[in-house]
């Protein structure tokens, strides 16, 4: 029987060391250890020794069982350990990679940037206002009075005041940016140039060509003997520098109670070109750039003398500016989170 369990032994270390896949490992380990293996049936035939033999054909067998295990789990380890190389060999470092996915800057805020550098070269500084406003920046100080109808036009969200020093109905969220003229110029001694790109709020409801935010960038000029064709000039130079495009561009007069005289600047519809759609109120022309001489009232209520000091102010609508940049009929498409859109920019 000593014999018959070295033959054992033998024939399933061979086999082990031969394989070159684990799959085997396992069928050889049934083969050799399994209920019905080489192994365990050989050891059923030990109650039949003498005595004597029986304790030293037990402790072959046990050692047999116990060199076959070990080689199996070694043998085991051997084969993972090469594969892992053989995978590693086979990685090829020339294949073409996979590109991970790169954001770019929303095209509000490349609008923004590109506002930003014409305007630099024009000498202008941008500055940055609270978007929560006093009543006093807001309106008072812009020629706008309580009770003023100009109020009107600018559904606004007064914030709750209670438990602070401020009385009922002066905290806001500016409903536009010409408070910074007064912010800036009652702090800044004239020559000056300032644009202020940013947010502003309105209770109004949302449709393709209205949100309840938006966007906007104030810019304003004071110095002594402005002219208003200054102003033209300085907008037609920037929207031609911005829409990329040849753009048609009308000048109309306005009233805002904070320039006298007011100029509403159009350009032609460039959704439709000029044909009329829903963006341009079928009117062929949009709405882009009010502006003004700025009123001496303000002037004054800044601490400037008006007499000796003059400007002019305007404002960009972003949004509007970058839906006919891009030929977008919807506003509420540049909020929309959908990388579909977002992509083509
Ligand atoms: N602040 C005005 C608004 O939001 C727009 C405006 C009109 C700004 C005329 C100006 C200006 O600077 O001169 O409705």
């Amino acid at each position: 029987m000593e014999e018959e369990l070295i033959g054992i032994k033998n024939a399933a270390m061979s086999l082990i060391l031969e394989t070159t896949d684990p799959k085997n490992l396992e069928e050889l380990k049934l083969q050799f250890l399994g209920k019905n293996g080489k192994l365990t049936l050989a050891m059923k035939g030990l109650p039949k020794l003498s005595v004597e033999k029986r304790p030293i054909v037990g402790q072959l067998a046990n050692e047999v069982k116990k060199t076959i295990e070990e080689t199996i789990i070694q043998k085991l380890s051997t084969l993972n350990s090469q594969l892992s190389t053989t995978r590693k060999e086979q990685l090829d470092v020339t294949a073409p990679g996979i590109r991970p996915q790169i954001g770019h800057l929303h095209p509000m805020t490349q609008v923004i940037l590109d506002i930003v550098d014409v305007f630099k070269t024009l000498g202008y500084q941008a500055a940055d206002g609270p978007e929560i406003e006093t009543d006093y920046y807001n309106f008072e100080a812009l020629n706008i009075p309580k009770d003023h109808p100009a109020r009107d036009t600018q559904q606004t969200f007064y914030l709750d005041t209670k438990g602070s020093n401020s009385n009922p109905g002066e905290i806001i969220l500016r409903t536009q940016l010409s408070g910074m003229q007064a912010r800036v110029i009652e702090k800044t001694k004239p020559p000056l140039r300032v644009i202020v790109p940013g947010n502003v709020y309105r209770y109004e409801q949302v449709d393709a060509s209205h949100g309840f935010q938006f966007g906007q960038l104030e810019g304003f000029l004071v110095d002594t003997n402005v002219r208003l064709t200054d102003l033209f000039g300085t907008i037609d130079y920037v929207l031609r520098k911005l829409m990329h495009q040849k753009i048609e561009i009308k000048f109309a007069t306005t009233n805002f109670p904070f320039v006298e005289p007011g100029v509403d600047t159009y350009i032609k519809c460039t959704v439709c070109n000029g044909k009329g759609c829903s963006f341009c109120k079928q009117s062929g022309w949009s709405e882009i750039m009010p502006a003004g001489m700025i009123h001496p009232n303000v002037i004054k209520a800044c601490g400037l003398d008006p007499q000796k000091y003059n400007g002019f102010a305007f404002c960009i609508g972003l949004s509007r500016l970058v839906t006919l940049r891009y030929q977008m009929d919807d506003l509420r498409l540049l909020t929309n989170p959908d990388l579909r859109i977002l992509e083509q920019f």
